[in-house]
């Protein structure tokens, strides 16, 4: 056991300071299990989200010496032994009391996608998918929602004022999947770019990095989309059909 100077943010909606604490941490702990301790012998009022423990259920998200993390996943001997662990919650979303984020914003942005359309008539267990067109579905799949990517990602982090017309990576991602998925008919490319924002993504692929279930959330999915609505965009019969009223 050795000892480990932790930095906690503590506090309500904006009004909060640093906490500092010497705290005890055993071989193999994560950041959370040194929270918890925290919590059981110094600070019992201190607010964290957690369930799991296993990675999975994306509720213990904060910021690790200014990286957006899972606590659960963060090991305690990846840090230098001397150096300070700062924890403090994720910057993007408002903060209802210490560690803990009011994350609804993610809720109304998915709320607010078409849900998967097939082809008006399509009986259970008629759909047919190619193994490829399962796997690229798949890899979305693996979102454990821990709006980490949400957090990172530049164009709401320090701007409030788009987070109406930004969806952020997580949910144009699911986007992506509706959009490329063989069975669904509705075109989401031009919603994609006027009402979940797709154009102010520039690609940082600050997203990406930070997931932690490894997803190619840009490369994969949110480039792809771009492609898909620059070919519409582009297409001579499209430009020919919105002039003269068809499309
Ligand atoms: Fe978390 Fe990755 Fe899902 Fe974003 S895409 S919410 S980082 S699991
Ligand atoms: Fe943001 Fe990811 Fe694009 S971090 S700018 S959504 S590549
Ligand atoms: Fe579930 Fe960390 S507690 S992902």
């Amino acid at each position: 056991m050795s000892s480990r100077t932790f930095r906690v943010w503590r506090g309500e909606a904006g009004a909060g300071d640093f906490e500092t604490f010497e705290v005890a941490v055993n071989e193999g702990e994560v950041v959370l299990d040194v929270l918890h301790r925290i919590q059981a012998t110094q600070a019992p009022d201190l607010a964290v989200r957690w369930n799991c423990k296993a990675g999975k259920c994306g509720s213990c998200s904060v910021e690790i010496n200014g990286r957006p993390r899972l606590s659960c996943m963060a090991r305690m001997s990846t840090f230098d032994a001397d150096e300070t662990i700062t924890v403090t919650p994720m910057r993007t979303f408002p903060v209802v009391r210490d560690l803990v984020c009011d994350v609804s914003y993610n809720y109304v942005k998915a709320r607010q996608i078409p849900s998967f359309t097939p082809a008006a008539g399509t009986e259970p267990g008629e759909l047919r998918m190619q193994q490829e067109d399962v796997q690229r579905s798949q890899e979305f799949r693996k979102c454990i929602e821990c709006f980490l990517c949400q957090d990172v990602c530049h164009v709401i982090r320090d701007h409030e004022e788009n987070k109406e017309n930004f969806s952020g990576p997580r949910y144009l991602m699911r986007i992506a999947e509706l959009e490329m998925h063989p069975a669904d008919t509705a075109d989401r490319r031009v919603i994609a770019q006027d009402e979940f924002g797709l154009g102010y993504c520039n690609i940082t692929k600050c997203c990406t990095e930070v997931c932690p279930e490894h997803i190619k959330i840009t490369d994969n999915s949110l480039i792809p989309l771009k492609e898909r609505v620059a070919d519409r965009k582009y297409d001579p019969l499209v430009w020919l059909g919105e002039k003269i009223g068809l499309r």
